[in-house]
């Protein structure tokens, strides 16, 4: 077994776990841009005490076949939680955030995310000069 068999996917049109990663059009070598990852970008995730997303990390495999590398990781830490008991609490952290990354090389970006209840899952998206 490896970690792979673990993470799931599918479109994340029709399945709300997907992690959703944009590279905007006309990135250039050696050029700094904004990458959003999300989830939920057509249908809402639950964001409650009880089931969250926890965390997206964001990797980048260069298209050559070179070692991926772990571009940013993203921890959403508030649901609800409130003393007064689960879902009480006046804050919530939406699982999206943006990285401004610059790259020397194509290759695929890869977002892999973390819900406490349904695991592990990841997008992708090809990113081309
Ligand atoms: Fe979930």
């Amino acid at each position: 077994m490896a970690i792979g068999d673990f993470v799931k996917t599918a479109d994340f049109k029709s399945e709300k776990h997907v992690p959703v990663v944009e590279v905007p059009a006309g990135v250039k070598k050696g050029e700094a841009f904004d990458v959003t990852v999300s989830i939920g970008k057509e249908i809402a995730h639950p964001n409650t005490t009880e089931h969250f997303i926890a965390w997206i990390s964001l990797y980048f495999k260069p298209a050559d076949g070179g070692v991926v590398s772990h571009l940013a990781k993203f921890d959403y830490m508030a649901h609800g939680e409130s003393t007064k008991g689960a879902n009480e609490g006046p804050a919530h952290t939406e699982p999206y955030s943006v990285a401004k990354i610059k790259l020397d090389e194509p290759g695929t970006l890869v977002a892999v995310s973390y819900c406490n209840i349904h695991g592990l899952w990841e997008g992708s998206a090809e990113v081309k000069f």
